[in-house]
């Protein structure tokens, strides 16, 4: 069985130009975009012989019944959300790769042991909720009636978010599975790092995904009038926070080494009154720490916060913290992993191990059962921007490798 590579270019173009036409690429989950983008890939589910629906957890499925209904589903798939500006492929890439997976299988005549389940999760990247993965979440009982009551800046809760998209948050149980209740789950994305194309190296066998935290940090001062307020009077938030941000680019710099990568960023920030003569009173913003080290991404802002805070007293500014999420450092399955190895191999294809500095459904869906992840070399490394760019054969070589693996597993798996 051999994938068509014309058709998945073909379907990826057309999914990535379901976008917001004054900021590409643009397709928010929840908006009115992301679900015509839906729209169109329940289409072409359907032109490739699968029946789609949307679960209660709002996750848009597909099932190619297996021979042997006693076993467990091979699940394929990734997300269809973009974040602000971002990019082509990111998610799409793994979504379109999976139903070009299934299709081909369907047109082989070929009939798998496992049934195979194709998934566009829902809301993989960060919402204006304050939660990512929001699909994969459910699948694993992770979305909590907490999280249900989450309330995005217009007012909306993620419970009526849920409803917008077709999902069903009063019955979450339904889609809620027990762990080692799938065969395993595989997904293909672009590397977002140079990696794979500095070593000329075409196929990621993806060995752990990284943890991820995230906190909001307030910093309270006074509002007060820009022109008549002396200097030594000031409590300006706006500079307080400033420094903050300087020595979280300073001490994460410090802390990372080649071995052990270590990221924190602060990517969001709100001023307020955010007006040209006033003094800022109030600045919130987002710390986000990234690493294979658990207790490094957890502790981080305690000591930032901790050395920061006389000083800023010192200018009248207090500093408050709340965590907004923590999700603990993945591994991928040895037996994925090898099984990825192989495929590759036997394609011709060169491959080598590397870890996940981005956050995926799989860290959701690996509390369900055995996870691997397949990546492709992408443009200069850029990701979650428009630049983002991958050339036909790269997205082919992954998905062939996909095709592969879904085939060995077929073959292994119990
Ligand atoms: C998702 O793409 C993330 O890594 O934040
Ligand atoms: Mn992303
Ligand atoms: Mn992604």
């Amino acid at each position: 069985m051999d994938i068509n590579t014309s058709r998945l270019w073909h379907r990826i173009g057309n999914l990535s130009r379901i976008t917001d036409p004054d900021q590409p690429w643009t397709r928010r989950s929840f908006s009115r975009l992301f679900l015509d983008g839906r729209r169109w890939l329940a289409s072409e589910f359907r032109a490739a012989g699968l029946e789609p629906l949307i679960d209660a957890g709002g996750n848009l499925v597909a099932t190619l019944e297996g021979r042997d209904p006693n076993l467990k589903p091979i699940v394929i798939g990734s997300h269809s959300d973009t974040v602000p500006s971002g990019g082509r492929y990111d998610g799409i890439l793994g979504v379109l790769a999976a139903l070009e997976v299934a299709q081909s299988l369907i047109e082989s005549g070929e009939r798998l042991r496992h049934s195979l389940q194709v998934y566009d999760f829902l809301a993989e990247e960060p919402t204006e909720f304050g939660l990512s993965c929001i699909g994969s979440r459910s699948l694993a009982g992770a979305l909590s009636s907490d999280m249900l009551d989450l309330i995005r800046p217009d007012g909306m809760t993620l419970r009526e978010g849920l409803r917008l998209v077709g999902g069903d948050p009063d019955n979450l149980n339904l889609v809620r599975r027990p762990p080692n209740s799938i065969a395993a789950f595989v997904e293909v994305h672009i590397e977002q790092g140079r990696v794979l194309e500095n070593e000329g190296i075409r196929i990621g066998i993806v060995t752990d995904i990284v943890g991820i935290h995230r906190e909001r940090i307030m910093v309270t001062g006074r509002t007060d009038h820009a022109g008549a307020t002396p200097m030594w009077l000031r409590a300006d938030a706006l500079v307080g926070a400033s420094r903050i941000i300087e020595e979280t680019y300073r001490r994460a710099l410090a802390a990372s080494t080649e071995t052990k990568p270590f990221v924190a960023t602060i990517g969001r920030i709100e001023v307020a009154p955010n007006a040209v003569n006033a003094v800022p009173g109030k600045v919130e913003m987002n710390i986000e720490t990234r690493s294979g080290d658990e207790e490094a991404i957890a502790t981080f802002a305690d000591g930032l916060v901790r050395d920061l805070t006389p000083p800023l007293k010192k200018m009248n500014l207090t500093i408050v913290r709340e965590q907004i999420s923590h999700v603990s450092p993945t591994p991928c399955s040895n037996v994925v992993r090898e099984t990825i190895r192989a495929a590759a191999a036997g394609l011709g294809l060169s491959a080598r191990d590397l870890p996940s500095g981005a956050g995926h459904d799989g860290v959701f869906i690996s509390r369900i059962g055995p996870i691997g992840m397949i990546f492709v070399p992408c443009r200069d490394g850029r990701s979650h921007a428009p630049e983002e760019s991958i050339e036909p054969h790269e997205a082919a070589d992954g998905t062939r490798v996909l095709a592969d693996v879904v085939g060995r597993l077929d073959a292994t798996c119990r």
